[in-house]
This record gives C-alpha cells, structure tokens and sequence, in this order.
C-alpha cells in the first residue's frame, strides 16, 4: 500500500487529477456523478499514476452553475451523496495514496445560502453587509457599469429592499463582502470544517477574485491591443471592460494569508485558480513563504496550436514564479473545448495534446489532468436542445458554453459507456466510442491511455527537485524544449523532421509518438549524436548530466 509522505511540501511534482464530479461516474443510477461512483474508480487513479485529486463542488446547491453556487458549504448535496459518501472517499484515497482537494468556493454564494436570503431580508439584517448590496445609481440603473462574466451587468436589484446586489458570475451567485470580518470569520471554520474531515487542501475558485476595490468605480473600456490574449470563454459584456476594479485587487492576498495560517496546522495546500494571463501578474499571488502554495497556469488554455508560443508561456511563467508553485493545465471544466480538439481535432489534436503534455512533464511544479484528457478525448456531441451551461443557455451561444469539456466519463463499452446505469446521463453525449473507453484503452498497450501513463510514472521516477534549475533551448528553432540535470525534453513544433543534438550518453525515456524505441539518436558526420524529431512528437531523454548547459 503506497504510503502518504506527513510532512514538507508533499505536493512537490504531483501529478493531479480533475473530477468534475457531475460527469465522472455514476454510483446510484440516476444519471448524474456522484460520490460514490468516484469512490469506486479511485484504484484507476492510483494506477494511472496520479497522487492528487481535486474534486469540484459536491456541495449542497440548486445547481444553477452546476455546484459553484454553494447554499451550504459543509453539506453535501444528497444528488452527489451524504457526509458517509465523502468519508467513503477520502479513507479510500488515502488508502491507495491518493491526496485529495476540495473547491473552496468563496467569491460568492448561492442565491439561496441562508447567509444570503438572511442579507436580502431587510436593509437592517445582521447579514446584510455580508454581500456587497449598494443604491441604484443617480437616475435609477446600477450603481456602477461591472459586467457578469456570465453575460448582463454584474447588479441585480432586489425590489423588496430597493438596492442592488453584486454578482461576477450568475444573479443567483451573489459575490460576499469580504470587508465584513464575519464573513472572513465563517470560511475559517469552512476550511477546519473539511480539514477536520481528512482533506489535504482546497482549490481556490476565483482566488483573484474575492475583494473588490472599496469605492467600487467604474471600470474603463479594454483598449483593443492587437495580439493580447484573450480569455477562453468570456462574454462581450465582460471582454469590453478592462477589469481594474473588480478583480486581481491586493486585498486578496491578505485572505489568502488567513487561510495558509489554517492550512499550514495541517500540512494542507492550497491551491489557487487565479485566471491571470500575465505571469507577473501571477507572480504577486505566489510568495514561497505565505498566501496560497501554488496556483494553475492558464495561458496556454488561451492559446491554440502554436508551438513557439506555448513554449514561450511555459518560459515566462517558470521565470516568474518561486520554483514549484505553478500547477500546469491544458485543460479544465471551463473550458470551450478540450485540447486534442482546440489542438486541431482527431488523431493531429490527440498527438499535439500529448506532446504538450510530455513537454511540460519535466518542469517543475504540480501537473493537472482533467478527466478524459488521459484518452486524448476530443470534444463531446450534445444533441440540439439539450445544452446545460448557462453560459451557453443563457446567453443563447452554444459556442460559449462548456458542456463539450463536462460531457460524461466513457468507461467501458455498452449503455451508458459505463458511467451510468440509467437510461439518459444528465449531459448526453452520442459521439463517444468504445475506442474512447478506459477500458478499451486499459487493455490495448499501444493506446493513449496507456502512453499517458507510461508519461505519468516516468515523470514520477524522474523526482526533479524544483529548485533543480530549467535551462530552455535556445528560441528560433522548431524544436521547443529545456534541460534538467540528466533531463532533456524537446518538441518538435515545425511541419517536418527536426534535430537536436544530445550528448552520447543520452537515451529515450519517453517518446509522445510511438514506443521509446521509435525515436531515433542517431550519430552525425562529425560523430555528434543527434535526436530526430517528427513533427509534433515530444522526446525525454535522459543523460548522464554531461549535456547541461552552464549557468545562465
Ligand atoms: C469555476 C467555474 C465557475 C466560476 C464561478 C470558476 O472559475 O471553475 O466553473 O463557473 O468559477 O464560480
């Protein structure tokens, strides 16, 4: 039984999992992912390779934003499962060495958190200030012109008391006041509530998010400069306004110190999705010694298939940030599309997906898979009519909406695709294959699956400190890439064969197209030896250090 390190920063290298809990797997047949269901396809994680686990709101909710609207945060849902569910959870993972983190959804509420409807009550609730409620503006409208990230202005107004509430994302996701000490005072005891519970940390929803500026000023129109990324899957209300006052605020830090003291009584992580695409930006939130440990690197979920640039993202952020606080991704339950698809779709996208993934597995820091990326799925079929996100549904654009990425876990072949026993999953999607399946992939050794776990365990037998530097070949070249000590890691990201030379000790740990025996280190005319690269295929190799390029 693999063992849980106690102490230090036992997060150092993890390779971490997404559960969208509503589309993982299906334990009591009535469509939608439960607890339960996750419980008993932990031992696939275990033999994937992963050490960590975050699982997103189970939480009790009306599930307008599909459990990031929370109305009870130390209860769990009874559609995802009861307070046994979850224990049945973590004891399991911990038995098969399984870390496990929770969201901690603190930005907002939901509409229907007694804290909310107590605030919404009267203008002379003991509650009322825990949300960030305001008088209509001179002549009637909202108080100021914020957007929701979900379409429409940021303001509700309330005509039982005559005031505006603030809301980012959904009206029914009203944003709290974290100016009112007891709304400060209340998350300690939502953090010791789960930690007492077993967990080993929190994902931080919105972490950039949770304190606006006092005076609540009117945030200037976005100046259009070319080439700036854009964030995937956001509104025109929202993309128009340049977000100076209402997010990415420095108060925040000051929560998230709060929270470390929590955590730190518990050798817990912390975990931030801070949705910044500039990694000084970024930067500010990681201090080695306090706030939250790490935080996720989004950019790259900004950017298509476009080698140099993701390069250039990984560089800058490895740059920016304390060695080991980063958390790749090249995917989550946010986004429009998954990578194999956003990287060019079918059997190209699957390639690509994998390559970047190999690319950024010798880096140091945390690396996320979200569920289904580990069988190179492309982007779920849901039938006309039958979108669910608000996003897509409330806006009446399928193209904003995430339901692609949410679509269920095809586990085996047959109904259902093994997620669930019920006739309709909540989320259809026909397009799945029995190709697609675990277990279709579990059994065959040349499938993705199986590759992206030879990847996995490879990384883990790596054991890369993070302080180890990354030295990064130089830009200019189709190959993409950086040393570690006795590492090297290159991508071809050009249309044809590419070289890159190795020192004469090197050999091929992992290859992202084919067995490691189909790369090819070959020696040249002056004796040299020299890796070729295909198109799209990321090569580990491994040396005896002698290649390491000297400081700089
Ligand atoms: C979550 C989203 C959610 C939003 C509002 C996020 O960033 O990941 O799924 O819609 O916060 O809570």
């Amino acid at each position: 039984m693999p063992a849980l390190a106690s102490a230090g920063r036992w997060w150092e290298g993890a390779a971490g999992y997404e559960i969208y809990v509503p589309s993982f797997a299906d334990g009591n047949g009535d469509g939608l992912g439960d607890l339960t269901g996750i419980c008993a396809r932990l031992d696939y994680l275990a033999w994937l390779g992963i050490d960590l686990v975050w699982l997103t709101p189970f939480y009790l909710s009306p599930l307008a934003d599909h459990g990031y609207d929370v109305a009870g945060h130390c209860r769990v849902d009874p559609r995802f499962g009861d307070a046994a569910a979850f224990g049945a959870v973590i004891a399991e993972a911990h038995r098969l060495g399984l870390r496990v983190l929770i969201d901690l959804v603190a930005n907002h509420t939901s509409a229907e958190h007694p804290w909310f409807r107590a605030s919404r009550s009267s203008r002379s609730s003991a509650q009322r200030d825990w949300y960030l409620w305001r008088d209509p503006a001179p002549g009637g409208g909202p108080p100021n012109n914020w957007a929701s990230a979900f379409g429409g202005p940021a303001w509700t107004f309330d005509p039982a008391t005559a005031q505006w509430y603030l809301h980012l994302h959904l009206p029914e996701q009203p944003d709290l006041n974290w100016s009112n000490p007891h709304v400060a005072a209340a998350f300690d005891r939502v953090l010791e509530f789960w930690l007492d519970r077993g967990v080993d940390g929190f994902r931080i929803d919105v972490a950039h998010e949770l304190v606006k500026h006092p005076g609540l000023p009117d945030n200037p129109p976005r100046a259009a400069v070319p080439g700036t990324l854009r964030e995937p899957g956001t509104v025109p209300d929202w993309e128009r306004l340049e977000h100076r006052y209402d997010l990415d605020q420095p108060g925040a830090l000051g929560i998230h110190r709060r929270w470390r003291r929590i955590a730190d009584r518990y050798g817990a992580l912390l975990l931030g999705e801070v949705y910044l695409l500039h990694a000084d930006r970024l930067a500010r939130y990681l201090m080695p010694a306090d706030g939250i440990h790490a935080a996720f690197w989004v950019q790259p979920l900004a950017i298509g298939w476009d080698p140099p640039a993701l390069g250039e993202s990984l560089r800058q952020a490895v740059a920016a940030t304390p060695p080991g606080s980063l958390a790749w991704v090249q995917g989550n339950h946010d986004d429009q599309s998954r990578p194999a698809t956003r990287f060019g779709g079918g059997e190209q996208g699957r390639r690509r997906s994998l390559a970047f993934w190999a690319l950024i597995a010798a880096l140091p820091g945390m690396a996320f898979c979200y569920q289904g990326e580990e069988l190179g799925l492309t982007d779920g079929q849901i039938p006309a009519g039958q979108l669910q996100d608000p996003l897509a549904v409330r806006n009446q654009a399928p193209e904003l909406g995430r339901d692609r990425v949410r679509t269920p876990m095809p586990w085996r072949p047959g109904p259902g695709h093994g997620f669930t026993s019920a006739s309709r999953p909540w989320l259809p999607d026909p397009g799945r294959t029995d190709a697609d399946t675990v277990a279709a992939q579990r059994s065959d050794p040349g499938s993705y699956l199986r590759r992206f776990r030879d990847l996995l365990h490879l990384r883990r037998s790596l054991r890369l400190a993070a302080s180890a530097p990354v030295r990064w070949l130089s830009p200019g070249s189709p190959v993409i890439g950086y040393w570690r000590p006795e590492v090297l890691v290159a991508m071809n990201g050009g249309p044809r064969d590419a070289t890159v030379e190795v020192p004469s000790s090197a050999t091929v740990a992992f290859s992202s197209a084919g067995t490691p025996g189909a790369a090819r280190i070959a020696r040249d005319a002056g004796g040299h030896a020299v890796l070729t690269l295909t198109p799209d295929q990321t090569v580990i190799v491994r040396t005896d250090g002698s290649g390491f390029p000297p400081g700089g």
